[in-house]
């Protein structure tokens, strides 16, 4: 059977690869994690000096945040056309066929930068602090794990088709991390084991996401629209934040009213574990294993119940237990939980 990663790769990676984050987005999740970030290392490596939402809330929360240092490497030629006036260190301005790194270690406070009239990017220019990438900026690249290698957190989207390949840079080097994907992801064998086992989990958001996509992207009757600038935006209903910084969400208890009921939750046919339409249905007091829906991880609490594994091929990974069918009928992928005895 075809791996399951790859083919969730080839579905759902063709078109989001230069979907491109709203500052607003950036900032609802960020900002619950403020503290974390003080005194902190931050690389953002899928982000240039001037499309990148990432960026521009860096640079402006650089203070509030105490950051020690936020680095940004761009990747070349990406597909959104910069209408920017930034400067490289040499006065040249940016080009879309080349990559580049902006390490910021001290950045003036933005009220002090707009009362002076200046914007952001004449303080990039003035600061000097873009210089143009040896190589492509691919985030993989000798150069760019370097940079990796001094950081301490990395918070990006990076482009849904090499999501794996970042997860698991960021695993070698044992780096803190708060990443946007594709919910898809979660059932990648090389990401959910982490999810399995506590050492990575949902932040804030996780649903339905507004993205900034490039002009020739072909209009569409659903989650497509454009703006009064003329820009183009696309949504996702099932993108997330994924990270292994600790967060008040998976602290919070799933206040749970519903009771068991051996007609209400049916056992699957291949496996004994009872299937739970929604989150909201989770019986209080079951104690076998339960098979939930992806969006239960939004409320997982690891002191409340913990995961046994998922059903969704019965074979994508050593935790996919079985393929869930009642009564001879598929169910949608299932997460499977216990409830912890106390
Ligand atoms: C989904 S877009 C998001 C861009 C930005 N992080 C944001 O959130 O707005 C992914 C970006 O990663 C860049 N990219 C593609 N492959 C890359 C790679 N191997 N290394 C670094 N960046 C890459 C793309 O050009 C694109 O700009």
């Amino acid at each position: 059977m075809a791996n399951n990663s790859i083919l969730n790769k080839a579905r759902y990676t063709e078109n989001t690869d230069e979907w491109y984050t709203d500052y607003a987005t950036v900032e609802s999740e960020i900002s619950h994690y403020s503290e974390q970030f003080q005194g902190k290392v931050v690389l953002c490596n899928c982000d240039d000096p001037y499309k990148s939402a990432f960026t521009t809330y860096f640079l402006k929360n650089f203070n509030t945040l105490k950051l020690k240092k936020l680095i940004c490497t761009s990747y070349k030629g990406s597909r959104i056309v910069a209408q920017s006036t930034i400067v490289d260190d040499n006065y040249s301005p940016l080009v879309d066929n080349a990559a580049y790194v902006m390490v910021v270690e001290q950045f003036p406070n933005i009220e002090e930068v707009l009362l002076h009239g200046d914007s952001i990017t004449d303080l990039i220019n003035k600061l000097k602090v873009v210089k143009k990438l040896k190589g492509d900026g691919d985030f993989r690249s000798e150069e760019c794990v370097e940079y990796l290698k001094e950081a301490d957190i990395v918070v990006t989207n990076p482009p849904f088709s090499k999501f794996i390949d970042l997860f698991s840079l960021l695993v070698k080097y044992k780096k803190q991390y708060l990443l946007i994907g594709n919910q898809n992801a979660i059932t990648y064998k090389e990401i959910f084991p982490f999810i399995k086992s506590g050492q990575a989990w949902i932040g804030y958001r996780f649903g339905d996401m507004a993205f900034k996509v490039p002009n020739d992207t072909q209009p569409r009757k659903y989650r497509f629209w454009v703006d009064e600038t003329g820009q183009k935006w696309r949504s996702l209903g099932n993108a997330m934040w994924l990270t292994n910084l600790d967060n008040e969400r998976k602290h919070q208890q799933l206040v749970l009213t519903c009771k068991y009921d051996p007609e209400k939750y049916p056992k699957y046919d291949d496996f004994d574990a009872i299937n739970v339409s929604r989150v909201l249905e989770i019986p209080s007091d079951y104690t076998g294993i339960m098979g939930v829906p992806l969006t239960y991880l939004k409320y997982h609490n690891d002191s409340q119940f913990e995961i046994i594994g998922e059903a969704n091929h019965g074979s994508d990974n050593e935790f996919d237990l079985f393929k869930p069918r009642i009564k001879g009928k598929d169910i949608f992928k299932r997460i499977l939980i216990r409830k912890k005895i106390k």
